[in-house]
């Protein structure tokens, strides 16, 4: 996660209270474009604009709090990724981090294939219409019935990531007469610098087969040896919101690596290798991401390199990226409900959600920005945070933020970079309503996943 590493005060001389927050910039009413959506602006009457509409009306219309996100940026992150990996790689959206219809026919529409990591979303993906041949299907411990369905459906690829699971997939496929597509997801033992609970490629722990040691390179063996499966290439994971391209790296020669010992063992050049995702995002102006084009080449450089070394068939490329792509692209807009001064410590400003829409501050300790709103202003910089009306004291939204200190019960709070893994991992804590997801684009708002609501809660609670 991201840190500052200069606390600051909003005045000269001030000692401030131990935490860790980005420094006010010079003027509280101004929008880093690194971590606002394409199509935010403030207007001359001071309140946030985002597709042409005003914030103001997104929440009388469709109340707080709401995850609001930019349909044109979605659109234009999607193209970017696709233009800068070009024709000869696939870039697999990681529905994980936010799924819905709607978003699946956007990935369809700007030629993304999608990457899903559970029946739930393989349903979301089909009931939508995208093509099965476009889907990969993730994860570490799949049920029967799961792999059954993606199977039948006639997903593109299987990432396999057991020695169990190879077996269960094979005879999935044999039972529907089917050769399924499979890539063999390995863990090459980087160590990524990022939170440990999304650190995915270091050895202990629960995805993959690791090459160290040759799990990796059995289970290329037993694929081989099925009738059912086609082994088309080797997948990995590093971990998520990862800056440093240096363990991509890493894990790109490793993987190479295996597949020059797989045409060296069994003569087979193997076809495909998927990178996985974990590309990091700006969810303060202290994160400084790297462009999809930039990805591109140090990946695409890094593969040609090694394969062109080890005398190999440059294979097809594929990335799965999920934060990058629809992170940046969609906001948390809240009520302030009530704001607390500690005389001293801090203002707590409680907003009218918290650890239900946004889990990622307590459980990462995930940084994030904020700001007023609703109107312009000019007063003083005051050190906030963002609470949430959660029964428990870690329900912070926003650790630490300045926010004007004419801050006041009504005003609306805009939470930047909420796209990713907000509303995908949001919980029904104390009873708490899901929020809806609105989308705007050229001057309309639109529901695409609508607020729960307490006939929702009460359907499922048939006791
Ligand atoms: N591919 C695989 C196999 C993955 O497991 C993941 C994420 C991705 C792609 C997409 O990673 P991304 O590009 O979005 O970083 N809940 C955590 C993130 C968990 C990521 C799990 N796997 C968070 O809120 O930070």
């Amino acid at each position: 996660m991201s840190r500052s590493a200069h606390p600051a005060g909003p005045r000269h001389g001030d000692v401030l209270p131990e935490g860790h927050y980005t420094p006010p910039p010079s003027d509280l009413n101004s929008l880093d474009p690194r971590v606002w959506a394409q199509t935010v602006e403030r207007t001359a009457e001071g309140a946030l604009r985002v597709g042409g509409v005003d914030v103001r009306r997104l929440a009388e219309e469709f109340g707080t709090p709401a995850y609001v996100m930019d349909e044109n940026d979605f659109r234009a992150r999607c193209r970017a990724w696709r233009e800068a990996f070009g024709p000869d790689a696939d870039v697999f959206y990681a529905g994980k981090a936010f799924l819905s219809r709607a978003v699946v026919r956007w990935l369809h529409e700007e030629g993304l294939n999608l990457d899903v990591c559970s029946g739930g979303e393989l349903a979301t993906a089909l009931a939508a219409g995208m093509p099965p041949e476009r889907i990969a299907l993730h994860g570490n411990n799949k049920s029967m019935e799961e792999i059954t369905r993606a199977v039948e459906a006639g997903v593109g690829r299987i990432v396999v990531d057991s020695f169990q699971e190879i077996a269960r997939v094979a005879h999935v496929a044999r039972r529907l007469g089917r050769r399924q597509p499979v890539q063999i997801r390995v863990t090459v033992g980087v160590e990524a610098h990022t939170h440990e609970f999304i650190a995915t490629a270091h050895e202990d722990q629960k995805f993959g087969l690791a090459l160290a040691g040759g799990q990796a390179a059995e289970a290329v063996r037993r694929v081989l040896g099925l009738e059912s499966l086609e082994l088309t290439g080797i997948h990995s994971h590093i971990g998520s919101q990862i800056f440093d391209m240096a363990g991509f790296e890493v894990s790109a020669r490793r993987v190479v690596g295996l597949l020059t010992e797989v045409r060296d063992e069994h003569g087979v050049e193997l076809p495909e290798i998927d990178l996985g995702g974990g590309l990091g995002i700006a969810y303060t102006s202290e994160d400084d991401p790297r462009e999809p084009h930039e990805i591109a080449k140090a990946l695409g450089d890094i593969v040609t390199r090694e394969c062109e070394a080890a005398g190999l068939a440059v294979p097809r490329l594929s990335v799965e990226p999920g934060r990058a792509i629809v992170g940046p692209t969609a906001f948390t807009l809240y009520e302030v409900g009530t704001v607390k001064e500690l005389e001293g410590l801090r203002t707590y400003v409680s907003v009218d959600g918290g650890m239900s829409d946004n889990i990622r501050t307590a459980l990462y300790d995930a940084e994030y920005s904020v700001t007023l709103a609703s109107r312009a202003s000019e007063a003083e910089p005051m050190l906030s945070r963002v609470v949430g009306k959660h029964c428990e004291s870690g329900d912070i939204v926003v650790r630490d933020a300045f926010l004007p200190a004419d801050l006041a019960p009504g005003d609306l709070l805009a939470v930047p970079a909420t796209g990713a893994y907000c509303r995908s991992m949001a919980s029904n804590y104390n009873h708490a309503l899901r929020p809806p997801v609105i989308a705007v684009r050229d001057g309309e708002a639109r529901t695409i996943v609508r607020r729960e609501t307490e006939e929702d809660l009460l359907r499922l609670d048939v006791g």
